[in-house]
């Protein structure tokens, strides 16, 4: 039998992460430039399933029997295993990403959508995509307590989104390729506990909070409109606006507003912070005349790493 071979993209969230949770609409597109990839093959001589974790973190084999209940390889394994009938067969899995832990790009969510779709076509399953998105966000629930879901939502469909909790998921197409480069704080933070925070603010002074939060849905609702029509311009300027919004639910912190500000002060068109904030990554939108200066500003403002990627128009595309 041949090795199966399953990859999942990272994600950036462009417009209404934290509003998402409480029903407002997010835009969020893969980051193919970042990738888990999964290789699975029958165990023939052995007498049981290995995982080997092949990572710039982790470098190391272990029993899939020695994993823990809630642990985010075991977990999608399981229900797989759970759709069929019977004793699944002893497997060697072999993981590597290069997606950051913990940076808002995906990470958990990219793992959870790229086992799901190996070891269902390992075990002869054809899963839809909607199946495989809706395993994968069991998984998600299980590491992240509520997820609005829109993470393996756009890495299990591979094309940027618009997505609001609880309605169908719409493809957008946008004319025209988007230049992205993402800086890194360097900072690692736990989204489950920065959405714990944005919730008890909200708790606890709802005037002000619900504004922020209609606010930013209807920022990503002009994004929708501003990315469709290709006016890079009016997206860039939403982005800002979306990262001030985010700056008033006490979700950036100084250093992704230098990261931010750093990007604006050398032409970036739009910048804010992506993910559950407070650290990990933000993203800044470009013309491709300004890269360079965009990438040597974020640089010397402190960015640990970057990663320049584009979204391509045709990625859009059914
Ligand atoms: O930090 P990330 O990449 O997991 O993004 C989380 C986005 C939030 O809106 C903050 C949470 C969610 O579940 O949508």
């Amino acid at each position: 039998m041949p090795a199966i071979i399953s990859k999942a993209p990272g994600k950036t969230i462009l417009f209404g992460e934290h509003a998402v949770v409480y029903g407002c609409p997010a835009i969020a597109v893969p980051i193919e430039a970042v990738q888990v990839k999964v290789t699975i093959l029958p165990v023939i001589k052995g007498s049981q399933s290995i995982i080997k974790i092949r990572n710039f973190q982790r470098f190391e084999d272990i029993p899939f029997a020695d994993l823990e209940k809630n642990n985010p390889i075991r977990v999608p394994i399981e229900n797989i295993f759970s759709q069929i009938g019977g004793k699944p067969p002893l497997f060697e899995m072999t993981i590597s990403s290069t997606i950051p832990i913990a940076a808002g790009l995906g990470s958990s969510a990219a793992l959870a959508v790229a086992i799901t779709k190996g070891v269902s076509q390992f075990l002869g399953i054809q899963l839809s995509l909607d199946k495989i998105n809706s395993l994968a966000l069991q998984s998600e629930i299980i590491q992240h307590g509520s997820p609005s879901g829109i993470d393996n939502s756009v890495i299990a469909i591979g094309k940027p989104i618009y997505f609001l909790k609880n309605s169908p998921i719409v493809i957008i197409e946008i004319p025209n390729s988007l230049n992205l480069i993402l800086g890194d704080t360097g900072k690692r933070t736990l989204t489950r506990n920065v959405v714990q925070e944005v919730r008890h603010f909200l708790d606890t002074e709802p005037t002000i909070v619900q504004p922020i939060l209609e606010k930013i849905g209807k920022i990503t609702d002009n994004g929708l409109n501003a990315l469709r029509s290709g006016n890079l311009e009016e997206v860039g300027e939403l982005m800002t606006q979306n990262h001030k919004a985010l700056k008033e639910l006490k979700v950036s912190s100084p250093d992704l507003d230098r990261l931010v500000d750093s990007a604006m002060k050398n032409g970036a068109l739009g910048a804010k912070l992506c993910g559950g904030g407070k650290g990990g990554y933000m993203v800044t939108l470009c013309e491709s005349n300004t890269l360079e200066k965009i990438s040597v500003g974020l640089k010397s403002a402190g960015a640990e790493n970057l990663i320049q990627t584009s979204i391509n128009a045709s990625l859009s595309k059914e």
